[in-house]
C-alpha cells in the first residue's frame, strides 16, 4: 500500500520540524499536522516565518516550502484523523509529577489519550506510529486501546522513535544516521513496516532503515539517550577532578576523544545537560528496570542524573563562594536561557537551576537569551514553586540587549554557548561592570587569555 495520507498528532518540537521534512520530502503525500493548543498551530501558520513556535536553523525554508502545498497545521483533529492512513503520536510524555512512579516514570495520559480518540474516530484501517519517547511496552497498551475500543476496524502500532537532537533538527531529519522502525513480526506487521520504510527512502540510503521488533525499538531510544546523557556525566564528573589537581578537562578530552572507541562527541565539559530527553528518559530506564527489581541496573544508570545535579549545583555555588560568599543584592547577569544553543527550547536548561540557587540566596538575575522570551524566563521560574511570582519578578530581569543586562553586574555567568557571545566587545562589557569583575563560564566557550588580558577573573568548567 502506498501512503498518501498522513497525520501527526502533536505539533511540538518533534512533530512539528519532523512532518514538515517529510512533507517537504514527499510531495506526494498529503501531511496534516494537527494540535490541541490553538495558539501553537495559529504561529505555525504564521506568514512571518520567524514567528514559528520552534526555532530551528533551517526550519523556516522547510515550512515555506511545503506548507499549503502538502503541509497544513490544523486544530480539527478529529478530520485530520478520519483522512489519514497513517497517523504518528508525536505528544509529550513528561515525567509523572504525581502517583506512583512520580519523578520517574513517563506519564502516558496523553498518549492514551491519542490512543482513545483514534479509536473513537478511525472508521477505516490505520497505521499508528509512535514517534514520542516511550517506556518500552507501550505499543502494547495502544494496542490494548485501540483494539477494544475501537470500530472494529485494523490498527498495526509501529515504533519509529525520533533521534533528531534540537537545533540540529533539520540536518538530522535529511541525513539521518539511521532511521529505526520497530512493528509486529506478523504479515500485517510486516507490510505496515514496509510502507513506513518507503517514505523514508524517499530521502534516505535503504541501508540506514534499520527494522525491528517493537520492544527493541523503543528501548534502543532510551539506550541511546542514556549513553549520550553518561557520557557528558562521565566528562563532567572528571571536570571536578581536574579542578582539584591542576588538569585541564579540554586536554583531557581531546585527548581520550582521539582513541577511535571512545570517539570525540559528547565529551564537552558543561554546567550540565538539559533538554527534554536526557533526564527524563534515563528515570524512566531508571523505572523500569526497578519495576523488574533489577535494582544494580536501576542504581548505575540513576547515577548519571544524580551526577548532572551535583554538576549543576556545584556551578551555582562556586559563583556564590568566588563571590566572597555572598551574592545577597548582588546583579549577577545570565547570558543564555535555552538548555542548548540554536533552539528556544528551554524544557529542563540548567539555566533554571542555578538561577533557583542564586535566587535562594537573594541574588539578582538578569537574564539575556538570543531566542527565549520573557514570559518563557518567568513560567520556567514559577514552574519550580520555589517561590512565589511575586518574589521571581522582584529579583530578576530579562533584557532584550546582552549589553544592558550586563551593565553594572558584579558577575557574569554563561549558560547556553550561543556562537554570538563569543563576537561581543568584551572590553566595552568590562568597562561596564562593577570591579573586580567576574565570568563564570559553564560552556567553556569564551577565549580566557583574551577576557584575562582584559581585566576579567575568568573561571572555567575543569580547570
Ligand atoms: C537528545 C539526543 O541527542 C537526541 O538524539 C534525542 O532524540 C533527543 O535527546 P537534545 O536533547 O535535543 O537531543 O540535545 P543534545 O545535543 O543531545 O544535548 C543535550 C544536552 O547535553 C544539552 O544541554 C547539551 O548542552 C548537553 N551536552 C551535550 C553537553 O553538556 N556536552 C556535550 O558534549 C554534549
Ligand atoms: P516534543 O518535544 O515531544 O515534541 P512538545 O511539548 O513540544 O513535545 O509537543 C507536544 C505537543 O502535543 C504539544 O503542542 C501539545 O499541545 C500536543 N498534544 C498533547 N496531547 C494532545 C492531544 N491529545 N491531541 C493533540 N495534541 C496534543
Amino acid at each position: 500500500m502506498m501512503i498518501k495520507n498522513i497525520c501527526c498528532i502533536g505539533a511540538g518540537y518533534v512533530g512539528g520540524p519532523t512532518m514538515a521534512v517529510i512533507a517537504q520530502k514527499c510531495p506526494h503525500i498529503k501531511v496534516t499536522v494537527v494540535d490541541l493548543n490553538q495558539d501553537r498551530i495559529k504561529a505555525w501558520n504564521d506568514t512571518d516565518l520567524s514567528r514559528l513556535p520552534v526555532y530551528e536553523p533551517g526550519l523556516d525554508a522547510v515550512v515555506k516550502e511545503a506548507r499549503g502545498r502538502n503541509l497544513f497545521f490544523s486544530t480539527e483533529v478529529d478530520q485530520a484523523i478520519d483522512e489519514a492512513e497513517m497517523i504518528f503520536i508525536s505528544v509529550n510524555t513528561p515525567t509523572k509529577t504525581y502517583g506512583v512512579g512520580k519523578g520517574m516514570a513517563a506519564d502516558l495520559k496523553y498518549i492514551e489519550l491519542c490512543a482513545r480518540q483514534i479509536a473513537k474516530v478511525a472508521k477505516s484501517n490505520k497505521i499508528v506510529v509512535e514517534k514520542s519517547t516511550l517506556p518500552v511496552r507501550t505499543a502494547q497498551a495502544i494496542k490494548d486501546i485501540l483494539n477494544h475500543t475501537g470500530n472494529g476496524v485494523d490498527f498495526q502500532i509501529l515504533s519509529n522513535p525520533e533521534f533528531l537532537a534540537e537545533g540540529t533538527a533539520i540536518e538530522d531529519l535529511f541525513q539521518p544516521d539511521r532511521v529505526l522502525i520497530g512493528g509486529d513480526s506478523t504479515k500485517e506487521g510486516e507490510k505496515a513496516i514496509q510502507c513506513l520504510v518507503d517514505i523514508y527512502a524517499n530521502w534516505v540510503d535503504k541501508d540506514k532503515i534499520l527494522t525491528t521488533n517493537t520492544w527493541s525499538s523503543e528501548l534502543s531510544k532510551l539506550t541511546a539517550n542514556a549513553f549520550l546523557a553518561q557520557r557528558v556525566s562521565s566528562i563532567n564528573a572528571m571536570s571536578e577532578l581536574c579542578e582539584k589537581t591542576g588538569a585541564n578537562v579540554n586536554e583531557v578530552s581531546k585527548a581520550i576523544g582521539m582513541d577511535s572507541r571512545i570517539g570525540s562527541k559528547f565529551l564537552k565539559a558543561s554546567v550540565g545537560f538539559g533538554g527534554s530527553c536526557f533526564q527524563k528518559d534515563i528515570l524512566n530506564l531508571v523505572y523500569i528496570a526497578k519495576s523488574y527489581s533489577l535494582h544494580e541496573v536501576a542504581d548505575y544508570w540513576e547515577q548519571v542524573v544524580i551526577m548532572n545535579d551535583h554538576q549543576k549545583r556545584r556551578f551555582a555555588k562556586n559563583i556564590i563562594n568566588t563571590l566572597y560568599n555572598t551574592v545577597s543584592g548582588k546583579k549577577i547577569a545570565f547570558l543564555g536561557w535555552a538548555f542548548k544553543k540554536d533552539t528556544n527550547d528551554t524544557r529542563e536548561s540548567a539555566a533554571i537551576y542555578v538561577a533557583n540557587d542564586l535566587l535562594n540566596e537573594q541574588a539578582m538575575i538578569s537574564v539575556y537569551d538570543p531566542k527565549v522570551s520573557q514570559e518563557q524566563v518567568f513560567f520556567d521560574l514559577n514552574y519550580l514553586e520555589t517561590r512565589t511570582a511575586e518574589e521571581n519578578s522582584k529579583l530578576t530581569h530579562v533584557e532584550m540587549d546582552p549589553y544592558k543586562a550586563i551593565e553594572d553586574s558584579h558577575a557574569i555567568a554563561v549558560l547556553t554557548e550561543w556562537d554570538e557571545f563569543k563576537t561581543y566587545d568584551w572590553q566595552k562589557i568590562y568597562d561596564s561592570m562593577l570591579k573586580p569583575a567576574f565570568v563564570f563560564d559553564g560552556r567553556n566557550l569564551l577565549d580566557k587569555n583574551k577576557l584575562e588580558a582584559i581585566g576579567f577573573i575568568y573561571q572555567s568548567i575543569g580547570s
